[in-house]
């Protein structure tokens, strides 16, 4: 076996591999469970591709098929339903975990110097899964998500001149039918998933170039033992694959409660509407999407003018890439920052309200609720700036804190 594993080693270097970026891998040892979620990110993406994969096995995207072919899966093939619904449960958990790992980033500052970068590559990682959410959306060919096709791409008709045509190139036709579906699952299928696995590859390489940040917001790098070891270090492996393994099995034991128990519960992991198929006819009197994606939907809809909701909401979308530059201040983790805890749980709030009001139904008693908080989440940003630079601070410890 070890004549094998050299015979390897010798002409692909996974040794060398292993120890750069596993038993090498110097991470701040007062990690703490907030530090699960990357990891259980990567577990999902992988759980996505393979039910994915079986899905497809089975799907048709064709405007007379796709919703007979979800139907087929759910009661002909064999454990189709656990396919399905470990994909629809999946899309969720997705979110979840990522919502959480952005949060985390968001307290302790993971954002800032040297990171600036892996939480840019983080963002854009978060756009696209949304893309790939709302393209899965549409494939089921349900009512809800026929509606939802069309009117989120009638949103690209507001592109000045050539709105229209984008529209029209974009669903394949004048409506949303069988050349939307095969555009759509081509996307959904192999190119955003593709871009996803690059952008996570690049995530973790700039990860391992700077290192982890951790809940002190101290650089590790900067106390060294006599071995050039960080002092407040500890190998990757094993000390938190094995921390990560137990995380996976917690994750996994909810992930099959959900699906197994509870899969549609309230349609908050799956779209009820979609039970019924496609209609153009009968339009939903509430076209709302997904709870992960309702925030920015509500943004949307709190400015009644077109183009005024995109602007909103493409401004909610560019902002986030500022963070490292528009936080002034060295401190780094909300731990030693008592003001900017306060303004992460006024965005944090704002954007579980944004959720709620986007599930709800278009009424003018909503308007202002949605202005007020979306006026609160741009507050974060824009106020930023000056409160970092203003704000009192704790005093950081040198070295990192294990209590
Ligand atoms: C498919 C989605 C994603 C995957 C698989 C992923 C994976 C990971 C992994 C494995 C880590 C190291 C472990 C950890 O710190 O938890 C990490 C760290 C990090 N990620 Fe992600 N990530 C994803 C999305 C995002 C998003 C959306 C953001 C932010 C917008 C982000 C920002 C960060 C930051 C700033 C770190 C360093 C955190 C620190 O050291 O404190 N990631 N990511």
């Amino acid at each position: 076996m070890k004549g094998l594993t050299d015979w390897i080693n010798d002409r692909l270097p996974f040794r060398e591999l292993a120890r750069e970026h596993l038993t090498e891998y110097f991470a701040p040892k007062n990690f703490n469970i907030w530090y699960v979620f990357g990891s259980l990110a990567l577990l999902v993406l992988v759980i996505q591709i393979v039910s994915g994969y079986f899905l497809l096995i089975h799907y048709q995207p064709n405007e007379d098929a796709a919703f007979d072919s979800i139907q087929t899966i759910m009661f002909d093939v064999k454990w189709g339903w656990v396919l399905r619904y470990t994909h629809t449960t999946g899309a969720s958990m997705f979110f979840i975990v990522v919502y959480l790992h952005m949060f985390r980033g968001l307290m302790y500052g993971s954002y800032k110097k040297p990171r600036e970068l892996l939480w840019i590559i983080g963002f854009i990682i978060y756009l696209t899964l949304m893309a790939e959410a709302y393209l899965g959306y549409v494939l089921p060919f349900g009512n809800m998500s026929f509606w939802g096709g069309k009117v989120i791409t009638s949103i690209i008709e507001a592109v000045p001149f050539v709105g229209d045509w984008l529209v029209t190139l974009a669903r394949g036709g004048f409506g949303i039918g069988t050349a939307t579906l095969n555009r759509f699952m081509g996307m959904h299928v192999i190119l955003v998933p593709l871009l996803l696995i690059a952008l996570v590859a690049v995530h973790i390489l700039a990860l391992h170039k700077v290192g982890s940040n951790n809940p002190d917001g101290i650089e590790i790098k900067e106390h060294k033992g006599s071995d050039g070891k960080p002092l407040d270090g500890i190998p990757f492996h094993p000390y938190y694959t094995v921390k990560d393994i137990f995380g996976t099995c917690v994750f996994l034991t909810v992930f099959c409660a959900i699906m197994l128990y509870a899969p549609t519960v309230h349609g908050l992991f799956i779209e009820l509407a979609n039970y019924t198929p496609a209609n153009p006819l009968n339009t939903p009197p509430d076209i709302t999407p997904a709870w992960y994606l309702s925030p920015f939907y509500a943004m949307l809809r709190s400015i009644p003018n077109k183009i005024g909701g995109i602007a909103a909401l493409g401004l909610a979308w560019i902002l986030p890439f500022f963070l490292p530059w528009l936080d002034r201040n060295p401190v780094k983790s909300v731990r030693y920052r008592p003001v900017y805890r306060i303004m992460l749980v006024i965005l944090a709030l704002s954007l579980l309200v944004l959720g709620w009001i986007g599930m709800q139904p278009a009424t003018p008693a909503m308007l202002l609720p949605g202005r007020i908080f979306l006026a609160l989440y741009f507050l974060f940003f824009f106020a930023l700036p000056v409160v970092s630079r203003l704000e009192p601070t704790k005093e950081v410890p040198q070295r990192v804190n294990m209590s």
